[in-house]
């Protein structure tokens, strides 16, 4: 139990906690942003009543948005990561679940990307910024955790550098990334695609590096070059 009050001069909020007998303080700001992230959960929420079932409830989320070539898509790269993730011995829930949720942020609108972020307390870096777009990945981990209760960091973090992939990237990591690459959802082959399964032939790791290679190869030609991307290169191509 804890009951709050407002200072004088309405900048901070106080607070003390019945149980351990302790006083706290939250700044009106940090209030003010916790206030307006219910409200645009509880907007994109709607209706929803999440069973627990992922794939069920996230094929449910985005059909009551609209969008099913998102449903179809996640599906593909669910079915991408299941298949991956018995190949390389990483576990399989954890793989499908984040492939079902990786997208879950696209009923968020790129023209509402980059406020959706900020208002979520998102730290949003100059490249996202400067393309919302990319910014679908950490909000999709957000979403995972406050619509469909996903707790471990392990699959919120798959979700949330499922575009750039990262440093230090995890085996569940790059089987997400490489996962949605593989599910292509474009008419024809993708460009990399040999290049792809040549490296998946030998590990995870090399299948990531072989597309960041490519990404390394475009990136004069990308809207913004992430310095997470640029990072994972370093990291896995061994790129200066
Ligand atoms: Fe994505
Ligand atoms: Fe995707």
């Amino acid at each position: 139990m804890r009951k709050a009050w407002i200072s004088p001069d309405k900048t901070h909020r106080f607070w003390f906690h019945r149980k351990t007998a302790t006083i706290g303080r939250q700044s009106q700001a940090i209030a003010f942003i916790i206030k307006r992230m219910q409200s645009l959960i509880l907007l994109l929420a709607g209706s929803f009543q999440p069973s627990g079932n992922i794939p069920h409830d996230a094929a449910n989320f985005l059909g009551m948005h609209h969008l099913p070539q998102i449903i179809q898509h996640s599906a593909g790269v669910a079915a991408e990561a299941a298949r991956l993730a018995a190949r390389f011995g990483v576990d399989g829930r954890q793989a499908e679940t984040a492939a079902w949720l990786h997208d879950i942020s696209a009923v968020i609108p790129t023209s509402q990307r980059l406020e959706s972020a900020r208002g979520l307390g998102i730290a949003v870096l100059p490249e996202e910024a400067a393309c919302p777009m990319i910014l679908h990945q950490k909000l999709s981990a957000v979403l995972a955790a406050d619509l469909f209760s996903v707790t471990d960091p392990a699959v919120l973090s798959a979700i949330a550098c499922h575009t750039t992939l990262k440093p230090g990237a995890s085996p569940l990591d790059m089987l997400v990334f490489i996962a949605d690459k593989l599910a292509w959802d474009q008419p024809g082959e993708p460009p990399y695609l040999s290049q792809l399964q040549a490296g998946l032939a030998v590990s995870l790791q090399k299948a990531a590096a072989a597309f960041l290679m490519h990404l390394w190869e475009q990136r004069a030609h990308l809207p913004v070059w992430h310095p997470w991307t640029e990072a994972a290169c370093r990291d896995l191509v061994g790129l200066e």
